[in-house]
């Protein structure tokens, strides 16, 4: 298993399922939601398919730009602080919010791009903004990578105080650097990334923030924007996979897909057996393009069983 940071919602735990569901044959795969970059590390995909990895937020598309490109200068920076102590933490948190470092005028300009354009149009324009001013930072990639391993469960804001030698993980960043060689890094909003890649022989993946839990990450995710990521992915003539927490919103959403459910073990609870669960939906029947799958679309057993729930009237994709 290839790893490069954890992840609030990483998908290693399903990672076996979203093999199974996906077709045989594709010519480019679309990571929209990229996060940790967990699945684009790990999936096998047919020879020759390229892939894209996508992320909104800044800073973990920084992260893996640095790790592809900049693979020396990272672990050296990384090795010049190996210290976790708290005030090293609190340091990198300071650089990242800007307090120290930061540049007024940038960030008014990018507030106000977000309130004079609607959302794919501010993204873009940030996008810009963003490339001009702060080209791939070595340095900004180091201080984000050591806050996440620092904090605890990796998410980010709480110091964890444990032990920690960041050197430890130098053998899987030049490892995720060497997989990433010929992957696209994108930093977009998932809307225009999808139409930008609106092809037959593309499958789209996408694992959005999940529905009521759209607060964990640091780029906002409104809760219309379920319906905008339905709306967009809807007349995407290739393939798409979507997961999601398994409720009544979304089975209503996704009326027009196939929906198959899961369980996985509950990290967040600490009720011993407690279960999550989730759901892939997908706008082409599995059971026709996995050939892995058999006619009845259940696959898997015990706790990695995996049910057909949902078989809508009319496939959206079926060549
Ligand atoms: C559930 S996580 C993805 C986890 C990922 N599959 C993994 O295994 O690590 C959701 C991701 O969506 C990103 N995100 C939120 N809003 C977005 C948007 N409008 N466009 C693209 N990415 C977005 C967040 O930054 C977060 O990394």
């Amino acid at each position: 298993m290839r790893k490069l940071i954890p992840w609030v919602g990483s998908k290693t735990p399903l990672l076996w399922a979203i093999q199974s569901l996906l077709p045989v044959h594709f010519r480019k795969f679309v990571d929209v939601f990229g996060g940790s970059g967990t699945v684009t590390l790990n999936l096998q995909l047919p020879k020759n398919c390229l892939q894209i990895y996508n992320d909104l937020d800044h800073d973990l598309y920084n992260l893996l730009y640095c790790t592809k490109n900049k693979t020396l200068a990272l672990t050296r920076e990384l090795g010049f602080l190996p210290d976790n102590s708290r005030d090293t933490f609190d340091e990198v948190c300071r650089f990242l919010k800007m307090e120290e470092y930061g540049d007024r005028d940038l960030e008014e300009e990018l507030a106000l791009a977000k309130v004079l354009f609607d959302k794919p149009q501010a993204e873009e324009i940030s996008r810009l903004l963003l490339q001009r001013s702060v080209p791939p930072d070595v340095r900004r990639a180091a201080a984000y990578y050591k806050m996440i391993r620092y904090s605890f469960n990796g998410q980010g804001n709480n110091y964890a105080v444990a032990s920690c030698d960041i050197r430890q993980f130098f053998h899987q960043i030049w490892e995720v650097s060497r997989r990433l060689k010929d992957v696209v890094l994108e930093n977009r909003d998932f809307e225009s990334i999808i139409k930008k890649n609106n092809e037959p022989q593309t499958v789209l993946y996408c694992d959005p923030p999940y529905y009521k839990a759209e607060r964990c990450y640091d780029v906002e995710f409104p809760r219309s924007d379920h319906q905008r990521l339905h709306d967009v992915l809807i007349v995407h003539e290739g393939f798409f996979m979507v997961s999601y927490n398994y409720c009544d919103f979304i089975k209503e959403l996704y009326k027009e897909c196939f929906i198959y459910y899961l369980e996985r073990p509950n990290s967040q609870s600490r009720k011993k057996g407690s279960v999550y669960e989730e759901c892939i939906i997908t706008n082409y029947d599995p059971r026709v393009f996995a050939r892995q799958i058999t006619m009845y679309g259940d696959f898997g057993r015990d706790d990695r069983a995996c049910k057909l729930v949902h078989i809508p009237d009319h496939p959206l994709k079926v060549e």
